[in-house]
Order: C-alpha cells, then structure tokens, then sequence
C-alpha cells in the first residue's frame, strides 16, 4: 500500500508540493520515498530509504528543478525496504521513470524476458519491469508516443497498479494508469494533481475526479485526458468537489482507522491471493519435512497460529503446535533443537516477545519461518523465509486486517501442503481454493449487510458484567479472537473458551440475560454447538449468534444472529466469521463513546516483554 503522487503546476517548482504531498501520503507506508522532475528536456531523481523527514534531510527533496513530477512513498512488498528498491524505478536509458502502488503478479516471468532482451535491473521490485518494458516498446515502435506506450505496456502486466510515468522523451506530460490501487485527479487554479489518495492534495484543492480501474490518463499543463485502457477511446469526466476535512480524508470519511480497516479487508484479501507462488511453495516445503512445527505469536497474531493449526492439521494432517511466544522459551525453549521449526507470525514483525522466542529457537539451531506484515521488521532479518501479508499499514491499534491477511496466507500453505502430501483430493482442494478466491467478495458482502444489523443490536449487549464468546473447532479461534477486540477496545471483561469446555467450569457465571455470543459455522460441529446454545439458554443466557444465511435450525433458538454467507468451508471460516465481530466490538466501543483507534494501555507494537 504504497502512495503515489504527480503534479503539473503552472507557475511554481513542483519538487516542494510532492514533497509536501508525499508527508500527507505517509500513513500509507515509509520505508522508502523518491522523487523525479523533469527540467528542460531532463530528468531528475532524488530517492532514499527511510522516513520522508529523514531523506529530505539528508539529500533536500525541494531542490529538484521543474514544474512537473512524480513521486512515491513505500510500504515494501517486493523488496526489503532499501535505497534500491525506492521509488521511483528508471528503465536502462534512464529516460523513462515510474512510480507505483499496487502489486505486478507476473513481474517475475516479465523480467526473465526483457533480460533475455539485454535489460539490465538494478532493484529487487516488482515495479522495475514497468519502465522496461515501456522502454522496449518504444525501442519496437519509436513512433508510439508515451501514452500509447504505457497502455499497450499494460496489457502486459497482471495483477494491481496505479502507476505515473514521466519521460524525458516527452518531457511535457505526467501519464497514468490504474487497475485495482486508488487513483484520484485533483484541480486547482494552480495544477493538477494526481495521487493515490484524496488527502495528498486537499489542502490544494476540493476538486476532485475519481479514475476507475483499466483507465489511462495524461496531464498536461492544459488539463487533463481520461482514455480507456482497452482501446484507448476518449471518456469525458467532470471534477466533483469533496467537502471533507483533512482528518477525515485520511480515513477516507471514516470516523475511525478501525472502522476503514474493516472495511479494506476484502481488498486487502484479494492482495493476499497475489502473493509468488514460490515463496507459497518455498516455504511449504520447509514445512512439510520439518519433524515438529511451533506457530507462535502473540494476541490477536496468536489466534492465526491457533486457527492454523487446525488448518494444517485437517488439509494437510500435519500437527503444529501454535505457542503463546511470551511462554514458549519456558515451555519449549529446552526442548526445541535442529529438527524445529518454528513459524512467526507478527503484524509488526518487531513484538519483543516473538523476537525474543524466536531468537532463542535460533540458538538451538532451529529453522525461522515467519510471516509479518513489515517487510524489512525485525522478525524478516532473522528468519530463513518470510512472507509479507499484504494487509497495507494498519494504524487502528486493534489489529483487523491483519488478522484476516494473515489467515487468508495461513490457509494457502495449509492447502499446498495438502497438496505435497497428498492428503486431500484434488477436486476438493480446487474446491477450496475456488472459496478462497470468493471469499474477498463474501468479506465485502458481510459488511455491507451486516454492518447497519449490528449497530441495531450493539445496545442490548453493552450494559453487560461479562460477555462469553463461545466456539467449536476452528471457531475457538474466532471466538477467541472476537473476545479480545471487545475487551481491548470497549472495555467489557469478556470470556471465550472452546464451546466443549464451558460447562467444565466457565458455565457458573451464567446468570439471567448473561450474553453469550456463539460462532456457529455449518460443519461437523454444527448439532454439538446446538446442544451447547440449549444449555447456555436454559440456564437464562441471552444468544447472539454469528450463523450461516438461512441456518434455519439455530435462528428460531437465539436472541440475536448475523450472517456470513452459505456454504463457506469450515477450514476457511474463521475469516469470513470473524468480520461481524471485528463490527460488533467497534459499534459497543462507540456506544460507550471510547476511542477504538487509541485503546487505554495498548500500544501498536508491543517491544517489551
Ligand atoms: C490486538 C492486537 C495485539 C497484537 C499483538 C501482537 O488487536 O493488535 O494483540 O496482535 O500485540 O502484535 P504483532 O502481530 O505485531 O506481533
């Protein structure tokens, strides 16, 4: 979830409004920033690794010549987060500069042919095949113009983008192109400006052009031209005015960072279905000839690894054993050795106490996997392979879309280990991964109908002393899951055990009306967990239950329910299940009118232990 942004200004330098823009764009990443004007007929590029403030001092951003460029601020997906793999990326001429957000799924096979070519690549990115290969065609056709030239480099590539290409070959017009990432026009008396998002140009301008996926545009110094990447015809679109403040333009017209994180999620997934298959393969490999597996993680990064255990252990029949890392040096630090493995999963990849479990693992020889959705954490330095979860920043300290990003990775290499070991068919491992490719859709549908459902309920629950969450099988980890966003960030004491366990203890807080909220998916489980609401219900408890569309036999027992859709497989459902959840601890937070995004006592990364 990088940021980019261009501007083609009238009468000033443009180098200090991308500057300034780019700061606006920083909540979308900063591992890196880079900037490129064009002058007279030729290009500049100033780029470096680290935060805008850092680089700007170091090399002063400001001092570029020109009244037109790009420029880009990186959240690291292909490549660790390095002076060379900072935006913006040059062809071999250096005549041709591009800055990108987004992800080119078949950059590899793109780059092995224009090597093949003679190109040279200097970056480990994705994004270094897009110059190329602009480039290339030009070589091919020096009549095409740039334009034409970045639509027909397009067709060539798979996967997302918003890109922005400048060339000193035409050295007079910014060209864009989306498909999947964001890109906005903005206009003033002043420019024009194009961005990844709105607030990179608001304190410039309210007007604004939304530009939709498979569109190319050119800005000039005289406007701009919106084409269709197809087949290059004209579209005529008129600047809308938003009336948003800066603030809520970050969120994106969301009151909170939580709210609008929820809401990413379906895109986020679709990003994790875009992750190299070798990595995917890499990495399962090293997983099925390990002789024991420890997932460990802390909060909400734990419950993955406890969900993935079931995963592993029903699509591949591998065992693992997923370990608070906060436990695991004094529960298993002796005993780990050569034949362990160890997989790490962290959001920020720098938790103290996954550091500091992993380190010790390190010692005694065993091998590192990890995955973490900070390239360049940490937790990347020191394991053998990672692999980025995609999720963008999160900034809502409640984690949310790195929860689910995480699971959607999980659940790929627990389907190709079934697949090396040969456990599960093949026509029922086509049939997960064909739920695995909907279910960023399905995520987007339960938002959409549930969401206006749980603001109607949320005030029956929240006056509660306690609040149970209640699960069976893989659904232990959604419900544990679902307990700590309410308790974190609504303040309610809250308790979730796996469903089979409540009545070994838990059942005697149950008084009348004590929520307890069920995670019902329709699998093996379903009649047990009926018998369980029956206990809960006799003893006075008040259910609300996360069912499938239509579960006709739970409905008629429950006070409440909300709906995922129909016919998600159990190993996949704690993604779509947990979604109202996530919904229904942010609407009972804003009903006790607590801030979600700063929660009381919690920091986003935790690096004490
Ligand atoms: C809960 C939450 C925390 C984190 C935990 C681990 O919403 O965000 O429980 O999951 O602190 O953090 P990472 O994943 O960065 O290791």
């Amino acid at each position: 979830m990088c940021g980019i942004f261009g501007c083609f200004l009238k009468n000033e330098n443009a180098a200090p409004v991308i500057h300034s823009s780019l700061k606006r764009l920083e909540y979308r990443g900063y591992d890196s920033v880079g900037i490129a004007t064009i002058s007279e007929g030729t290009l500049f590029i100033k780029k470096g690794q680290g935060k805008i403030d850092i680089v700007h001092k170091d090399l002063n951003l400001d001092d570029l010549p020109g009244n037109f460029g790009i420029g880009h601020t990186r959240w690291a997906t292909h490549g660790a987060p390095l002076q060379i793999n900072s935006h913006p990326h040059s062809d071999c001429t250096d005549k041709i500069t591009v800055v990108h957000n987004g992800i080119i799924e078949n950059f590899n096979d793109l780059k092995i042919e224009l090597q093949n070519l003679g190109h040279t690549f200097v970056s480990k990115t994705d994004t270094e095949v897009i110059p190329h290969l602009i480039e290339e065609i030009i070589k091919n056709k020096p009549a095409l113009s740039l334009a034409n030239a970045v639509q027909e480099a397009t067709k060539r590539l798979e996967g997302s983008y918003a890109i922005a290409v400048i060339s000193s070959y035409e050295p007079d017009k910014i060209v864009c192109a989306r498909n999947e990432s964001p890109l906005v026009l903005g206009i003033s008396n002043n420019g024009i400006y194009c961005a990844s998002d709105i607030p990179a140009f608001l304190p410039l301008t309210n007007k604004v052009v939304m530009i939709n996926d498979g569109e190319l545009v050119i800005l000039t110094t005289d406007g701009y031209q919106i084409k269709k990447l197809q087949d290059g015809s004209t579209l005529e679109r008129a600047p809308e005015r938003v009336e948003w403040s800066a603030e809520m333009a970050v969120k994106h017209g969301y009151p909170h960072f939580m709210i609008k994180e929820i809401h990413e999620q379906s895109e986020v997934l679709r990003n994790t279905m875009r992750l190299q298959d070798r990595y995917l393969d890499l990495m399962s490999t090293f997983l099925d000839r390990a002789t024991e597996i420890f997932l460990v993680a802390c909060g909400t990064s734990y419950h993955a690894c406890l969900a993935a255990s079931y995963m592993f252990s029903k699509l591949a029949f591998l065992p693992t054993y997923p370990v608070y890392a906060s436990e695991f040096i004094e529960q298993y630090g002796k005993a780990v050795n050569i034949d362990s493995t160890i997989l790490a999963v962290s959001q920020s990849g720098e938790t103290a106490d996954t550091i500091a479990a992993v380190a010790t693992a390190q010692q005694r020889a065993a091998t590192i996997l990890s995955l973490t959705n900070t390239i360049g954490s940490t937790l990347t330095r020191i394991s053998r392979v990672y692999i980025g979860t995609q999720a963008g920043p999160e900034i809502g300290v409640a984690a949310t879309k790195t929860f689910t990003s995480q699971l959607s990775v999980l659940a790929q290499l627990a389907l190709r280990l079934a697949k090396k070991r040969g456990k599960v068919s093949q026509s029922e491992i086509d049939v997960l991964d064909a739920q695995l490719e909907k279910l960023p859709d399905l995520v987007d549908t339960i938002v959409k109908t549930q969401e206006e459902k749980v603001k109607q309920i949320v005030h029956k629950y929240a006056n509660s002393k306690v609040i149970f969450f209640l699960g069976r099988g893989i659904s232990t980890a959604t419900a544990f899951e679902a307990r700590l966003k309410l308790m974190e960030i609504a303040y309610i004491p809250s308790v979730a055990f796996p469903a089979g366990e409540s009545k070994h203890g838990p059942i005697s807080l149950i008084e009348q009306g004590t929520p307890v909220v069920f995670v019902c998916q329709k699998d093996d489980t379903h009649k047990t967990v009926i018998g369980n609401i029956m206990e809960m219900k006799a003893r006075g408890a008040k259910i609300l239950a996360i069912i499938e569309e239509d579960d006709n036999e739970i409905k008629p027992l429950v006070d409440d329910y909300l709906e995922v859709p129909k016919n998600i497989p159990s190993v996949l459902s704690p993604i779509p299940y947990v979604v109202p959840l996530q919904l229904l601890a942010y609407y009972m937070a804003l009903e006790f009118n607590y801030d979600p995004d700063m929660p009381r006592n919690l920091a986003k990364s935790v690096t004490v232990k």
